[in-house]
């Protein structure tokens, strides 16, 4: 089925100006880029789209990173794009992401992983939601 997930261009790669390569990623592997925006997270933004992970030891790391700089928020739309995207992006430890993966192109550690990507349907409305309003959002 077509679907749609949300994908961050994460302050390392915004860095590494490496946004054009992997959008690439994106549309080279059939996925379409339908909604895209730059912008800086404020802790509080970060804090609650990570809300799921409040309890655990990285997340004061996690979102310090997530603030350091700008990011890219996109919405991707394609067939079975929720997977793919994860496919794409490679294990979250760049360490363990298969060659070829975005992780294993452009990340550093566990923490600047270059990309974040929706992990199933019901996180993926949530996070394009948290991001975009409808209107934001171009069919194509
Ligand atoms: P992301 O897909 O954005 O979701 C949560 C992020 O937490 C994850 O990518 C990593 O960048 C970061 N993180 C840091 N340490 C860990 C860990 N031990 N397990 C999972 N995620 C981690």
């Amino acid at each position: 089925a077509i679907e749609r997930t949300f994908s961050i261009v994460k302050p390392d790669a915004v860095a590494k100006n490496v946004i054009g390569e992997i959008y690439s990623r994106f549309e080279k592997n059939g996925l379409k880029i339908v909604a895209s925006k730059m912008v800086r997270l404020s802790q509080e933004k970060a804090e609650g789209f990570y809300a799921e992970h409040k309890e655990r030891p990285f997340f004061p790391a996690l979102v310090e990173f997530m603030t350091s700089g700008p990011v890219c928020v996109q919405v991707l739309e394609g067939e079975g794009a929720i997977l793919k995207n994860r496919e794409l992006m490679g294990a979250t430890n760049p360490k363990e992401a298969a060659a070829g993966t975005i992780r294993a192109d452009f990340a550093s550690s566990i923490d600047a992983n270059a990309v974040h990507g929706s992990d199933a349907p019901e996180s993926a409305a949530r996070e394009i939601a948290y991001f975009f309003a409808e209107e934001e959002i171009c069919a194509r």
